[in-house]
């Protein structure tokens, strides 16, 4: 490698330690109410989209039937709403009488049984951002407990009527609290998007020892401004992100809006690509009883799942801003592979942009390429050979890489080159990436 990726990779070694509790190794991968349905409570009128337990079942069956929990879509996490305005006569949260009848134990168990995963939202503060009752720092080893007791899998801990000082106390409280019910359960703090998400109010380092995620920005809405909006703060402050990241502690630019109403399909595309750049949380708030075909083939394409997905699970960087408005991303892969991502914030047609990977600072040699959203093998490419992809409007090219052994790594192998490859390209020796047309097996 040159010496940029080398420096950036071992600034990575240095990072911290994950929260104890052995989840989300990889970003988490879901679905959450929030975006789609906020705290739409009106079941009389508008029974198909309300929050209650008919719509959470709904959504347990179709992550279950339509291929998306092989995919990795495992959990389902209810957000805001959920709750009655009242807690029990022994101080317990309780879910609404008339739109959870069946209760939260109930409604895990319907999860459970689909090989699914049940989240829940609670707030650090007096209240939750909608006014039902919040988590007091005197309450959270009764709300740990009373979900462990329900079965939930993961907690959104939200920060709305609360201060600095409540923050600093609480987050860390419901982590041990948490993990003294002995039910591991995904812990997803919003600590950091109350205090401007940067340092010095932001410690990263004590986030990742106590929390599995964190939201460091403002909700996601439904429209493209706000997809650039999130992308460019994460971006602009990367150098502090980037290295937060790893194993079982993940920044959260929040939902995946695709299936909605603000995305374009290559907008759609785009945020697809860069929440796998960033080794973002996955959870998508869509409707997915009637989702179209285009969004569910982005939202299920094993190429963009299994680069965000990767093991080693370091986040990517923005490399560089063109003048032209063209952004190239990187994220660097398990097995010498990369991901790189071509993204136009051009308005006007399909933009020819010309580089190599060489002026990527690509370590040299010749490597193999996937286009992650064609699905097909490019020509091979050498490092120092100029190539140009064409970027939609508002859209990404987004490419798989690794390279090919050295010739004389091939010869030492008794192979000749060009045999070498062809069976190269369809085998999948350890350590290395195969399988022609398809290196991604998930
Ligand atoms: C609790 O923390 C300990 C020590 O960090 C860890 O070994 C254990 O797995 C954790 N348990 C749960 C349920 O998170
Ligand atoms: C923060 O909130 C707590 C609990 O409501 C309150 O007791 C405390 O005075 C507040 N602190 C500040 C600095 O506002
Ligand atoms: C951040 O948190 C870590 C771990 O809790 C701690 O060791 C470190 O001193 C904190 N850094 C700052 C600047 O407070
Ligand atoms: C490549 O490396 C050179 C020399 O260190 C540096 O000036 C340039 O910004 C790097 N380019 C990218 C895209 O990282
Ligand atoms: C890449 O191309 C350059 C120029 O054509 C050539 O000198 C070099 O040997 C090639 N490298 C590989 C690894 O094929």
């Amino acid at each position: 490698m040159t010496s940029p990726w080398v420096v950036f990779l071992l600034a990575l070694s240095a990072a911290t330690s994950a929260l104890d509790n052995g989840l989300m190794r990889t970003p988490p991968m879901g679905w959450l109410a929030w975006e789609r349905f906020r705290c739409d409570i009106d079941c009389e009128n508008d029974p198909k989209n309300c929050i209650s337990e008919n719509l959470f079942r709904d959504m347990a069956d179709r992550l279950a039937e339509d291929g998306w929990r092989e995919l990795g879509y495992v959990y389902i996490n209810i957000d805001d709403c959920w709750a009655s305005k009242q807690r029990d006569s022994q101080g317990r949260l309780q879910p609404d009488p008339q739109r959870f009848p069946g209760g939260i134990a109930k409604l895990a168990r319907y999860v459970h049984d689909r090989g699914l995963k049940l989240g829940i939202y609670g707030d650090l503060g007096t209240f939750t951002c909608m006014g039902y009752p919040g988590t007091t720092l005197d309450r959270i080893d009764t709300d740990a407990q009373t979900f462990a007791e329900w079965g939930i899998d993961m907690l959104k801990l939200d920060g709305c009527y609360s201060n600095a000082t409540v923050q600093e106390q609480g987050y860390p409280l419901m982590s041990k609290a948490l993990n003294a019910t002995g039910r591991p359960i995904g812990y997803s703090c919003s600590w950091p998007a109350y205090q401007g998400g940067l340092p010095p109010k932001v410690n990263y380092t004590q986030l990742g020892q106590i929390c599995n995620l964190w939201r460091n920005y403002g909700d996601i809405q439904d429209s493209w401004d706000s997809v650039l909006n999130i992308v460019d703060w994460f971006s602009t402050n990367q150098d502090v992100l980037q290295p937060a990241a790893g194993p079982g502690r993940w920044n959260d630019p929040d939902m995946l809006i695709i299936g909605d109403f603000g995305l374009s399909l290559d907008q759609s595309r785009a945020q697809m690509a860069l929440w796998a750049i960033m080794a973002a949380p996955l959870f998508m708030s869509n409707d997915l009883r009637t989702l179209s075909s285009e969004a569910r083939v982005i939202l299920q394409n094993k190429a963009v799942i299994s680069i965000n997905q990767d093991q080693m699970g370091i986040q990517g960087r923005c490399l560089l801003k063109e003048k032209s408005g063209i952004e190239v991303f990187w994220r660097p892969l398990s097995n010498s592979a990369s991901a790189l991502v071509f993204f136009s914030r051009r308005t006007d047609m399909p933009y020819r942009y010309t580089t190599s990977l060489g002026k990527l600072n690509c370590t040299a040699g010749t490597y193999m390429v996937y286009d992650v959203f064609l699905e097909k093998l490019l020509p091979e490419l050498n490092d120092s050979k100029d190539f140009t992809v064409s970027i939609n409007p508002t859209g990404v090219v987004m490419w798989y890489l690794w390279p090919l052994p050295a010739p004389q790594e091939v010869r030492e192998r008794g192979g000749v080159y060009p045999d070498f490859r062809r069976k190269y390209r369809v085998s999948s020796r350890k350590g290395q990436p195969g399988g022609l047309g398809s290196p991604f097996v998930l």
